[in-house]
């Protein structure tokens, strides 16, 4: 099991550590869509609670089918998992790369998941002084030695979205020296503005699309994510060769209903844009934070004060946010919250104005 400091949402232990009731605190660790699961799916999650008592379809023909018309595709370049982060591990294990090149700081399960194989792992590390943005150095660094790429787009923890066009031109060096690119778009919801590399899958098999449905659902606990690609070939071997049922019945249900719940992507977006803009300007006031812009629902940033704890100074008073120290590339300077509720905001830049009162 990964240990349990590696990703945000530990609530229960930090609390422990802390002396506090888990509801004493605010989690600002997980980005998690503060608005809680759609109502519909909610209902009808108790609506058929029933369906525990059969195993769900081994192949999940609708799930797959619904999940193809939301992206226009074929269902044969669909493959749901429990979870975006099961396809991580499946997508390594199958695909048995020689060599991978990993983008750093970013996702911890990408390097878990290779670890479990024999391969070699090299790492991009991203630059502050490039504003941790993928830059052209990017190209350079793809050699044909390399079997794989990962990228995340917006990246975990920078929340950063690479240029357009540099995405492309990375998209096609990857196919020219033969390079498998996955892309994590386990985040992208949240910023219906930029496009999808979705749009690049007909004309390139060596890419694979990761998403997740997890955060902008808040579905965390129930798990569903999906992996697009033409590679129909491996597709087709995970297929075969996975165990069965790894998704839920309730979890596939899900998946079937919520692309159409268009009230909540509304919702959802008109309190990201409110929220984003509100906690960046808020956050961008302390001058001992350095802030970089969010695309998604969570924020990352530095604080210039070298021997400080803030994880640990917030925590005490119930406000829970993720230290990135654990991040290839990072050190403990950096941070990363998740956009909450204009409530739960004014309570999180009320409490830093107390803590870095004397920075
Ligand atoms: C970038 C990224 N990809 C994938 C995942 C895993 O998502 P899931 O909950 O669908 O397994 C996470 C979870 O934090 C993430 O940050």
């Amino acid at each position: 099991m990964a240990k349990s400091g590696q990703h945000g949402g530990n609530v229960l232990q930090m609390a422990e550590k802390h002396g506090l009731h888990p509801d004493q605190v605010i989690d600002f660790s997980a980005n998690i869509n503060p608005a809680g699961m759609p109502d519909k799916l909610r209902q009808q999650i108790i609506d058929n609670l029933s369906c525990l008592e059969q195993y769900p379809d081994i192949e999940y023909t609708q799930l797959h089918e619904a999940i193809a018309r939301h992206h226009d595709c074929s269902a044969n370049t669909v493959l749901a998992g429990n979870g975006a982060t099961e396809l991580i591990f499946l997508w390594a294990h199958y695909v048995q790369p020689k060599k991978a090149l990993l983008v750093e700081p970013g996702f911890a399960e990408y390097r878990r998941a290779l670890l479990r194989t024999e391969c070699t792992i090299a790492d991009f590390i991203l630059r502050e002084e490039e504003g941790f943005q993928i830059t052209e150095r990017l190209l350079s660094a793809l050699t044909p030695d390399l079997d794989c790429l990962f990228l995340c787009t917006p990246n975990n923890p920078t929340g950063l979205i690479p240029d357009q066009h540099l995405l492309s031109e990375i998209i096609e060096r990857c196919h020219h020296l033969n390079i498998r690119l996955f892309i994590d778009e386990s985040f992208l919801d949240f910023t219906p503005e930029y496009q999808s590399a979705t749009r690049y899958l007909k004309q390139y098999p060596n890419l694979y699309i990761l998403r997740s449905l997890t955060k902008f659902y808040a579905l965390p606990g129930l798990r569903l994510g999906y992996l697009l690609s033409s590679d129909e070939q491996l597709l087709e071997t995970i297929r075969e060769q996975r165990e069965p049922w790894t998704i839920n019945a309730l979890a596939a249900l899900a998946g079937e209903t919520l692309f159409d719940d268009t009230q909540y992507h509304q919702t959802t977006y008109a309190w990201l844009n409110s929220e984003q803009d509100y906690l960046f300007t808020a956050l961008s006031r302390f001058s001992s934070l350095k802030c970089f812009a969010p695309t998604a629902n969570y924020l990352f940033f530095k604080h210039l004060r070298k021997n400080s704890d803030l994880q640990f100074q917030l925590m005490q008073q119930g406000i829970l946010i993720r230290s990135c120290a654990n991040y290839t590339g990072l050190d403990k300077r950096f941070y990363r919250v998740a956009i909450k509720s204009r409530e739960d905001n004014q309570k999180l830049v009320r409490t830093l104005e107390q803590v870095l009162r004397h920075d």
